[in-house]
């Protein structure tokens, strides 16, 4: 939060066209693995075939006969890394497997096809350990984790909520569990690792698919005890992330071996869709047990949410699945909740609004239940429990316009025409309506810096700014909508605004995650386009430069910032099949400044889309025996299609949240996936009268 003064707007809140749209239609975009390097080699990793146990040894030699194979790593071999502290990124460090599809080694040739054949030649000998990969809520050993992402209390309680359950004229009682579900961006996780220079000064150079440079930079310069200046993450273009690219994860670290046993080779490593199943992260398999208790006039006096996932045995990431509960409604009781179970799997990881996704999921399908049960419309009870302050902290509201979003959503969406549960009938399906809130935390990462440089042509002609910093697009539209703020703050032409982003070379942004980037980053350029104005005026010198990062946050009035929303979903039921379709959906959000509505819509819509598909598709399924996720490829691991996703719209209350930043802008790459899950399964209820409470919501369920 920032007290800054506010951006005066004039490119921001307009709409131009994505600057980065005809390189990535044309095809000629460099991601990751495309940049064209001299002479690279190709790394095809080795993936444990067991669940737990050690490997007791490898051999090679099959594999290193095969003509154009340059090296084979191994635990017993590879080159050793400074800093083991973090199990998931000491690759090839220890001979212990600690989960199925874990990397035991790699194969480095000159072809990725040679790569691939020479793995297979690779004779790899377990010991092989019992090990225990059964999710549940039952376990004995669930823990309490410190904190949970990043860094929240686990556990809350205030006031006395089995008192006020006991009491409650109203009560629910639910248990929802969401499965485990896997990000998959288009473009799997790839990078190319460059390892030159004597042994006592390397230089090493990374193009990666990654959501943030700087905090790849920083975790392999640790890994690797080198200097932050000797290393290089070049990241310009990103085919999605989700959350998997917000932080490096093994494969990186095995692709920086693979450059250091071939100095002076650029080497590349693209995961397939199906490795990125064990080694790029995860949501984790929640079960959420949910209880609410409200009086006559359906005023929440019980809320409690206690929350069980699982973690990887070798790192904890514990979910923030009940944190949006403790500030949604007001109640005076409250108590939530979160326990992990350290399970032989995989490491869970950052998924599009971790915690929020699944923990709105189970909480706005309880609050139906409650307007169910009560008699109360699902709008009305929602307008009837917000709070004037944050419930959790207190704090006033920077801008809470829920309530707003919910009355416009159901005028526009025709919400009056809901019918009764499973009344509506139309030939052999069932139709039906249903609501659910949306929130996000409006986040802002200190740290980021920017610079700001007059350009000059050959001719030494003036020719508009370069505008640099280390910022992520992962399709999002970033670069557009910095471009304008950037245009704004430097209060020039957007056309005269050259933006450079993608590059450890360009000053240190915070990652592209919890939906800060723009807030984040957009504070720093604004900041850096004062300075500059300030030190070179408005007439600056070709070369005038200016490097600066966000002005002090100190002195504001401290604010709850979040975002609002509101989620409505009209489907289908085949009474005959289950089949249940989704003609309609609309988001109607309050998520402060809109920066390029055609963008933001996009994000919104696209939200909305892993919403939808979080409710009917989406299910990695594990098997406990074998230890992996069996659905692991687009042919079994669904996602919506085109003919999925029928009439969706996304619409918002502009409103400039100036306790927020100059642009007062609260993010919104992630609040269109939260509770649009719930709307769907609220309408399939309203539909059929069946409450599903296991998502995903798949037609077994409904017949
Ligand atoms: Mo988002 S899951 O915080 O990248």
């Amino acid at each position: 939060m920032t007290t800054a003064k506010p951006l005066d707007v004039r490119s921001v809140g307009t709409s131009p066209e994505r600057l980065d749209g005809p390189v990535k239609v044309t095809g000629t975009a460099p991601y990751a693995w495309e940049h064209p390097l001299r002479a690279p080699v190709f790394v095809q990793p080795l993936q444990a075939a067991v669940v737990r146990g050690r490997v007791t040894a490898m051999d090679a030699r099959e594999a290193l006969a095969l003509d154009g194979v340059l090296a084979v790593l191994t635990p017993f071999d590879a080159p050793r890394i400074v800093d083991t502290g973090d199990a998931e990124m000491a690759v090839l460090q220890s001979d212990e497997v600690a989960f199925r599809g874990q990397f035991v080694g790699a194969v480095v040739a000159q072809t990725p096809e040679v790569a691939r054949q020479a793995a297979d030649l690779v004779d790899v000998e377990y010991e092989v350990w019992p090990h225990d990969t059964e999710f549940s809520a039952d376990r004995p050993d669930l823990y309490r984790p410190e904190a949970v992402n990043p860094t929240y209390d686990t556990d809350t309680d205030d006031g006395d909520v089995d008192a006020a359950l006991a009491a409650a004229p109203f009560t629910v009682d639910a248990t929802y569990s969401t499965p485990m579900e896997h990000n998959n961006p288009m473009e799997p996780h790839t990078c190319v690792a460059l390892w030159e220079g004597p042994d006592d000064e390397p230089q090493l150079t990374l193009y990666d698919s990654t959501q943030g440079a700087h905090a790849v930079r920083t975790t392999l310069a640790g890994l690797f005890g080198l200097p932050g200046d000797r290393v290089r993450v070049i990241s310009p273009h990103v085919g999605g992330g989700f959350g998997s690219k917000g932080m490096p994860h093994a494969h990186n670290v095995l692709a920086v071996l693979a450059a250091r046993v071939c100095a002076g080779r650029p080497v590349k490593l693209a995961l397939t869709r199906q490795q990125m199943f064990s080694l790029a992260g995860y949501r984790t398999p929640t079960v959420q047990r949910l209880r609410l208790g409200a009086d006559t006039r359906g005023r929440l006096t019980a809320v409690c949410h206690d929350v069980v996932e699982q973690t990887s045995r070798i790192k904890e990431f514990a979910e923030q699945t009940a944190v949006a509960t403790r500030m949604m409604y007001a109640s005076d009781n409250r108590r939530t909740s979160h326990r992990l179970a350290a399970l032989d799997v995989p490491v869970p990881s950052w998924m599009r609004a971790p915690g929020e996704a699944p923990g709105m999921y189970a909480g706005e399908c309880a609050m139906d239940e409650l307007a169910h049960a009560c008699g109360i419309d699902p709008v009305e009870l929602r307008a009837i429990n917000d709070p004037e302050s944050d419930p959790e902290t207190g704090r006033p509201w920077s801008g809470r316009h829920l309530v707003r979003c919910l009355r416009a959503g159901a005028e526009r969406f025709g919400w009056d025409r809901r019918p009764e549960p499973g009344t509506r009938r139309e030939g052999h399906w069932l139709a039906g309506m249903g609501v659910a809130s949306s929130t996000y935390p409006g986040y802002y990462f200190p740290g980021s810096v920017a610079e700001i440089e007059r350009r000059a042509d050959v001719g030494g002609r003036a020719d508009g700014y370069a505008v640099r910093i280390g910022a992520a697009d992962l399709g999002t539209g970033t670069w557009t909508a910095l471009s304008q703020i950037a245009a704004d703050a430097l209060d020039c032409p957007f056309d005269e605004v050259h933006l450079e982003i993608g590059d450890t070379a360009f000053p240190s942004a915070t990652v592209a995650g919890g939906s800060s980037g723009l807030n984040s980053w957009g504070s720093a350029v604004v900041s850096a386009a004062r300075a500059f104005r300030d030190e070179h005026g408005w007439e600056p010198a070709p070369g005038a430069r200016t490097r600066t990062g966000v002005e002090s946050a100190d002195g504001g009035p401290d604010y709850a910032v979040h975002s609002f929303g509101a989620q409505f979903a009209e489907v289908r039921v085949n009474t005959d099949t289950g089949e249940v379709r989704v003609p309609r959906m609309l988001g109607v959000f309050s998520a402060g400044r809109i920066v390029n509505p055609r963008t933001a819509r996009s994000q919104f819509i696209g939200g909305m889309v892993m919403g939808l598909s979080m409710a009917l598709f989406e299910e990695s399924v594990f098997d406990n025996g074998t230890g992996h996720v069996v659905n692991h490829d687009f042919a079994q691991y669904h996602v919506p299609s085109c003919s999925d996703v029928l009439d969706i719209d996304a619409t918002w209350l502009d409103e400039p949240d100036m306790q927020a930043n100059p642009m007062g802008s609260k993010g919104i790459g992630e609040i269109g996936i939260v509770g649009s899950a719930a709307a769907v399964a609220n309408a399939v209820f309203n539909a059929t009268g069946i409450r599903v409470r296991d998502l995903p919501v798949t037609p077994d369920k409904l017949l």
